[in-house]
């Protein structure tokens, strides 16, 4: 779906305060683990994006009654969920709508593989583009039956009521695929496990705990056994470090900047993005809540303020881009501000909601950019300043993001075609750009 162009100009610096959307990742995790809980769960926070959106519309379509009972303000949403318990999902009238959410239907996928019923789950264009073998290939170890369009959306579910455990190695490092195994696993006669060869974000244990499910980890292996239900609770999302990341880049990109981000999740599975700005040479300090630092889930957080300092070069090595992956395309963009970025071992940008290496190079590259495109990664050297432009943000709410943090540092304006996929995480990223610009 095309959306509308924004122009961004230049900027100066960056200043202020921010208070990012709730986490997307961790928003996804609450909801569809409140929709399979007993009982009444009230998640505060819940992130405004599209994709989380998309999440409840799929609970819904499945019999979850799910109530916003709170404002959509600097906070986020605020909504309660009925949950209907293990395996008390309905058969849906419809096809279910993901609309561009890989993670809603890969973690859902998991959750329907246990659910002795037949549910077929679609997305738009993009979804309907990414693989998903990764998912199908495990779940029906387990027992479930997928139909797919060779490997891709969209997927046909058949559940059975009796999964068998499972020992997986997934190919990719994935969070997504690490999830969907998990929670058919809760599903499951016995204990399954992933082992992953690098580590990925781990929200879904951290939320399986707060839902009152043992989890265990040993090195990369993680592991749940079958229960009989999970408890509902009252939970806080934290603000989405993804988001926050655009920001953060802005001011170590732009001279005489500095931008304080509060509430924002510290998560070790996702500050990766800040230790990379720190090889850059950006000053950051992140403090800790008082306290545990952490929520009571168990999600860490706390503020990060960043102040500009001259950018330095730096490499991005494979067993590091699991922690960066989401944050890829706007540190290429960090990178044509100065100091320069090589990146290798993402192959996996090129299954997101585009091919975000290639659209990456293509886009910078038309507003300037000196950017050499690798399969699995890429090289911007930051000789030269930004002209500005069109570029084309091709329905990728973070290549449309990343191409404005890159904007910020041309000489003339840049004007992004289908900025407004931003809303897919980010529904305010423009209106808080403008506040920022001091
Ligand atoms: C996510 C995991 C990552 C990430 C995506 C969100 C998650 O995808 O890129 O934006 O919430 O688990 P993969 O698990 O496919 O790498």
């Amino acid at each position: 779906m095309a959306t509308e162009a924004v122009r961004v100009q230049p900027a100066a610096r960056v200043r202020g305060r921010v208070r990012p959307p709730g986490d997307k990742s961790i928003s996804h995790r609450y909801a569809l683990l409140a929709a399979i809980a007993h009982g009444r769960s009230r998640i505060r926070g819940y992130s405004t994006g599209a994709d989380c959106a998309s999440t409840l519309r799929c609970l819904r379509g499945l019999g979850v009654d799910i109530r916003e009972t709170g404002p959509h303000g600097e906070g986020g949403l605020e909504i309660e969920v009925n949950g209907r318990g293990l395996r008390g999902l309905q058969p849906p009238l419809s096809e279910l709508d993901a609309g561009n959410s890989g993670s809603t239907i890969r973690m859902l996928s998991g959750i329907l593989a246990a659910h002795p019923f037949r549910a077929s789950i679609t997305g738009d264009d993009s979804l309907r583009r990414r693989p998903m073998r990764r998912i199908i290939v495990p779940l029906e170890r387990m027992g479930a039956r997928i139909l797919s369009s060779d490997g891709r959306p969209p997927l046909t579910i058949d559940g059975s009521l009796t999964l068998a455990p499972l020992d997986f190695r997934p190919d990719v490092p994935s969070a997504q695929v690490k999830s969907a195994v998990l929670l058919a696993g809760l599903h499951a006669d016995g204990t399954t496990r992933v082992h992953e060869a690098l580590a990925t974000r781990d929200h879904t244990e951290r939320a399986l705990r707060a839902f009152g499910i043992e989890v265990a980890r040993a090195g990369t292996t993680v592991s749940v056994r079958g229960v009989a239900s999970l408890r509902a609770r009252d939970l806080v999302v934290p603000g989405d470090i993804s988001s926050a990341a655009f920001w953060m880049i802005a001011a170590a990109a732009l001279p005489g900047s500095e931008v304080e981000i509060a509430q924002v999740g510290l998560n070790p599975t996702r500050t990766g993005v800040v230790s990379v700005l720190r090889r850059m040479g950006a000053r950051i300090d992140v403090s800790p809540a008082p306290g545990a630092g952490a929520d009571e889930a168990g999600e860490p957080l706390g503020t990060i303020v960043v102040r500009y300092e001259r950018l330095l070069e730096t490499r991005i090595a494979p067993e590091e881009v699991p922690g960066v992956i989401d944050e890829l395309p706007v540190l290429a963009a960090l990178a044509t501000h100065g100091g320069g970025l090589s990146v290798s071992g993402a192959g996996e940008l090129r299954v997101k909601e585009s091919d975000r290496i290639a659209a990456l190079a293509d886009g910078l590259r038309r507003m300037g950019a000196d950017i050499d495109e690798q399969p699995d990664g890429f090289a911007v050297r930051a000789s030269r300043q930004l002209r500005g432009g069109e570029v084309d943000a091709l329905s990728d709410h973070r290549l449309a993001m990343a191409f404005a943090v890159a904007a910020l540092g041309a000489a003339g304006p840049t004007t992004i075609h289908d900025a407004g996929a931003a809303a897919v995480s980010y529904p305010e990223f423009f209106a808080v750009l403008e506040s920022l610009r001091a």
